[in-house]
């Protein structure tokens, strides 16, 4: 049987990006998906183009009643056992810059979003046996980030709550871990100058941004039972940038 076949993952911001190459992937591995996001045109044909294995609905992260919804749309389509916080803002401005909605339009998408995903899918996935939970966090949250202060603390909070959650939850039978890209080829990244990109792989060791695709692998790997051991880890994947 496909690693994933029988199980139901739940992913947030998945219209595009990192997101809907995590939905594609599981999919070929057998999972159904229910596709979160804002964005209802890319996400209602990301559905369409995954077929029965894939359910789209407008969920905006901050929104409990949202989360609530796309849980009972994960549970309808046979239980809740995996899920990525996948959605996230970046909007770089440096400390200086950066006034008080701004930071607190990061905090809702990136960390509050967050905490009521975890906080509300873990009843979900005990009534499904357990599952894994994978937080979508930054190497901006393993070190400093100058010009992205408020992008920055959100994606450090999450590296903590991550080990929170784990711990918390390890009784529950539900694993939760953490992933750190680097710079990765997707819309995201169109917050900033191609001569600033250009300038950010110069810094990366391997001298090139990483893929959708070679995130989703880590994701699909800790979203499986071949990590069945891990919880609460910080798993950087961006070609050395945060050495
Ligand atoms: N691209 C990078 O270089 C990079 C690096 C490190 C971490 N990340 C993180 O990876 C994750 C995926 O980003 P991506 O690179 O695929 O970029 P992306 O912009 O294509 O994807 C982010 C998705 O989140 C969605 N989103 C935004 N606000 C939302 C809300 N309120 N509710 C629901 N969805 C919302 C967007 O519509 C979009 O589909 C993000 O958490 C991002 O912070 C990206």
């Amino acid at each position: 049987m496909a690693r994933f076949g029988g199980k139901v993952v739940l992913i947030s911001g998945g219209a595009r990006g990192q997101g809907a190459a995590e939905a594609r992937m599981l999919v070929a591995e057998g999972a159904k998906v229910v596709i979160g996001d804002v964005l209802d045109g890319e996400g209602e044909a990301l559905a369409r183009e995954l077929g029965p294995a894939a359910r789209y609905l407008h969920q905006d992260v901050t929104s409990e009643a949202d989360w609530a919804a796309a849980i009972a749309a994960a549970e309808a389509m046979g239980g809740l056992h995996g899920m990525v916080n996948n959605a996230g803002i970046f909007i770089p401005r440096s400390l200086a810059e950066t006034d008080v909605a701004l930071f607190e339009r990061h905090m809702r998408i990136n960390q509050l979003g967050c905490f009521i995903g975890m906080r509300d899918v873990a009843p979900a996935m005990r009534r499904s046996g357990g599952g894994s939970i994978v937080n979508i966090s930054s190497v901006a949250g393993l070190r400093g980030s100058p010009g992205a202060i408020a992008y920055s603390s959100t994606k450090w909070a999450l590296r903590g709550m991550t080990k929170t959650a784990a711990v918390e939850f390890a009784p529950l039978g539900i694993r939760v871990n953490s992933v750190h890209p680097g710079p990765i080829d997707t819309e995201m990244l169109k917050a900033r100058t191609p001569e600033q990109n250009a300038r950010r792989v110069g810094m990366v060791p391997m001298q090139r941004m990483g893929t959708a695709e070679e995130v989703a692998k880590l994701v699909l790997f800790l979203l499986s039972i071949d990590s069945s051991y891990i919880t609460g880890a910080e798993v950087s994947i961006d070609g050395g940038v945060s050495l």
